[in-house]
């Protein structure tokens, strides 16, 4: 398939769901850093999922009846020669009409004009409600157009429909394009994992290692890191979302780093945590292998037909037999998951989605239910145990941090490991870093 047809069979999807109406999804904007600096530019994930068009300004909408999408219409930049020598190319809405496979595309200064004529007779709007202040506002102001002209016969949407609800659902199963791309954005940042542990030495700073990892999503082509990069020495590791990345490794400690790379808009996220010296001391084996050993049930948790929650409960039974064995947690494992005592080393859950957002959409429950796994689902499996000095705690596991977290596909016979080249046992690890 052409890469456009995939972005054309995903709104004729959508469109299908919406069953009538019209949907309005725009990008991001541009946000500005300071003065006259801007963030590097994300398009929103919703839009470029069904337009694969990365430009800022743009709008998509979707006038649907009957289950078809009648009209599929593209808003953008308006060419303008002057900005293009300053800002670079843009295709402006001739081009981007056919480029993108849309119906019709207009400037985006005309959005005003044009709307109010679209939503005219139609019972619904599509819109993501709450996400923006300021498109809440313009929607509700087009709306408001539509029922001025009630005197004339036209009525207004009485219905708004969030897109997301039904977008979440399409979003949560890929398809074998963006499959394509996740296997190879697992693929970068495994190669960015491993030159981080070639890199590592004592004494080095996390930022110097955090260089590596970001040379090597750029140097492969990724577009940025899907999310701000983890490099945690020592007890740092037991900061969950530490970022500072500004410490001295110490001979001794571990390095605990959590990072992936965005290509074409998709996420990848991997943890490992290795020796600063290349080798594991034997309380930081214990705990390590507790943690692979945990994690290795839990993925082997991931197939379909299986719930959302039983690679985590693997992972925790796993994790609470080891905390109880090494004097930990005190008592039976039944009574630590039961008073749920392990939340003193391991505190958040086994995973999440993982797709265009590196937290990716899709609900996790359906009716009260943790909901059944299906091929085409992409997550992670991320056990860790995050131990700090306390008196209750034998001293030799104090700052000890560790994670280990995969990418893995749900497929027909059970999953497939995206990010399984990374090195992970013990004896991998320290052969590596030899
Ligand atoms: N890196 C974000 C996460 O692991 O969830
Ligand atoms: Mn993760
Ligand atoms: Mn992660």
């Amino acid at each position: 398939m052409e890469k456009i047809e995939h972005y054309m069979k995903r709104r004729k999807q959508l469109a299908s769901m919406m069953k009538s109406g019209v949907a309005v999804i725009p990008t991001a904007p541009e946000r500005l850093r300071n003065r006259d600096a801007h963030y590097p530019y994300r398009f929103d994930s919703y839009f470029y999922y069904l337009t694969g068009f990365k430009e800022p300004e743009g709008v998509l909408v979707i006038v649907a009846e009957q289950a078809e999408s009648v009209k599929q219409i593209l808003f953008c930049r308006a060419k303008d020669p002057e900005r293009e020598i300053w800002d670079g190319f843009r295709f402006g809405p001739e081009r981007a009409k056919d480029a993108f496979g849309f119906d019709e595309a207009y400037a985006i200064s005309e959005i005003d004009k044009i709307l109010p004529e679209l939503l005219g007779n139609q019972t619904t709007v599509f819109a993501a409600l709450g996400n923006d202040a300021a498109w809440d506002q313009r929607i509700t102001g087009w709306v408001n157009q539509v029922r001025a002209q009630s005197r004339n016969g036209v009525t207004a949407p009485g219905e708004i429909h969030d897109y997301r609800t039904l977008l979440d659902e399409m979003r949560l199963i890929k398809d074998d394009n963006e499959l394509q791309i996740m296997r190879h954005a697992a693929e970068i940042s495994v190669q960015a994992h491993r030159r981080a542990m070639q890199a590592t030495r004592p004494d080095r700073y996390e930022y110097e290692v955090e260089a590596e990892l970001l040379y090597t999503f750029y140097r492969h082509g990724a577009q940025s890191p899907a999310y701000t990069s983890i490099v945690a020495g020592g007890a740092n590791a037991c900061i969950l979302h530490y970022i500072d990345n500004n410490a001295q490794l110490k001979q001794g400690d571990l390095l605990l780093i959590d990072a992936g790379c965005e290509l074409e808009g998709y996420a990848s996220d991997i943890t490992r945590t290795f020796p600063v010296s290349g080798r594991f001391s034997s309380a930081q084996k214990d705990i390590y292998q507790l943690v692979l050993a945990a994690q290795m049930a839990a993925i082997e948790q991931v197939r379909p037909g299986n719930t959302w929650n039983d690679p985590h409960q693997a992972a925790l039974r796993v994790l609470a037999q080891g905390f109880v064995d090494f004097g930990l947690c005190q008592g039976s494992v039944d009574s630590v998951l039961e008073s749920e005592d392990y939340k003193r080393f391991y505190m958040h859950r086994t995973g999440h989605w993982l797709g265009l957002d590196v937290h990716d959409v899709g609900e996790y429950k359906q009716q009260g239910e943790w909901r059944t796994l299906c091929p085409g689902m992409t997550l992670t499996v991320e056990p860790g145990s995050y131990i700090r000095a306390a008196e209750n705690v034998p001293q030799h596991f104090w700052d000890i941090g560790v994670r280990i977290e995969d990418d893995v596909l749900v497929t027909a016979s059970g999953n497939e490991l995206l990010t399984a080249a990374a090195p992970k046992t013990v004896t991998e690890i320290e052969e590596l870093m030899q």
